[in-house]
């Protein structure tokens, strides 16, 4: 299947995605809890799954499918063309705020990234990379993350649940870094913090557990862009599993992870 084909697809299936989460504005919007009071689910994320997995399974029959709601496929390997999509990344933020919430999508080949994208769906803003084809903001070619940037000029993205216990590392690790950075943000969408890394609104994101599906897409446009994912150790991240996340420009990515270790 051609790369202008799945691109064409992708595009267009965003944008009627769009139309239907913006219709679903007028209507009850049925919300549930996952495996805690923070992990939403509402009938939107589940609907939108269902669209972007129809039309896959009617374009590309022999393409496999990761959905994080458990439409698509149960796959223990990522051989063949596997697209990871989270219909709805920053749930919260589309409950509370209805913004700030993003469509992610990457499709991989044998495990490597080839197509990545991060709608922003009310900006109607879109991300996206073709590996070796450079990455794009709505078409604008995005340029190569080569700066070095200096820990005291960095704007971070990291989020307040680092303050509680966790299984991850020992937080108190990171007040030096909360100290030493120019500033922190944080966004309540892993797609859009991968984005804003892509696009040098931010010099970096660290959380502490993301899903394939939350940075399948992300990884995509910021290698592309010559930037750093790894885990907080400064590893490989497994596409099949949940992962401590590092994102950073480059120049940024080492001194991030001395104050990690
Ligand atoms: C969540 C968001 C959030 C991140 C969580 C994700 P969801 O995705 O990306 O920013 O901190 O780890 O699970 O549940 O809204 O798709
Ligand atoms: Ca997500
Ligand atoms: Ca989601």
């Amino acid at each position: 299947m051609g790369e202008k084909q799945i691109d064409a697809y992708v595009k267009k299936w965003l944008k009627e995605a769009r139309q239907r989460i913006i219709r679903s504005f007028d209507d009850i919007l049925y919300i549930q809890t996952k495996s805690d009071k923070s992990d939403l689910v509402t009938n939107i994320d589940k609907e939108i799954e269902q669209f972007f997995i129809r039309n896959i399974r009617t374009v590309f029959p022999g393409h496999h499918i990761i959905g994080e709601e458990g439409f698509g496929d149960d796959l223990k390997r990522l051989d063949g063309t596997v697209w990871l999509i989270d219909p709805i990344d920053g749930t919260m933020n589309f409950v509370h705020q209805q913004r700030n919430f993003m469509i992610s999508i990457g499709v991989y080949e044998d495990g490597v990234g080839k197509y990545g994208y991060i709608y922003d769906v009310i900006h109607d803003e879109l991300y996206y990379a073709i590996k070796g084809k450079g990455a794009y903001f709505n078409d604008r070619a995005i340029a190569k993350l080569r700066e070095d940037v200096a820990v005291a000029e960095a704007l971070i993205s990291i989020n307040a649940s680092w303050l509680t216990r966790n299984y991850c590392m020992d937080a108190s690790r990171l007040i030096q870094l909360v100290k030493d950075v120019r500033g922190t943000r944080s966004y309540g969408s892993a797609a859009l913090e991968f984005a804003y890394v892509a696009t040098g609104r931010l010099d970096a994101y660290l959380t502490m557990r993301l899903s394939p599906w939350d940075f399948a897409a992300g990884k995509i446009i910021v290698e592309e862009l010559g930037g750093i994912v790894t885990t907080l150790k400064g590893e490989p991240l497994k596409l099949l599993e949940k992962n401590a996340v590092l994102v950073s420009k480059p120049g940024l990515h080492k001194q991030l992870l001395t104050y990690l270790r």
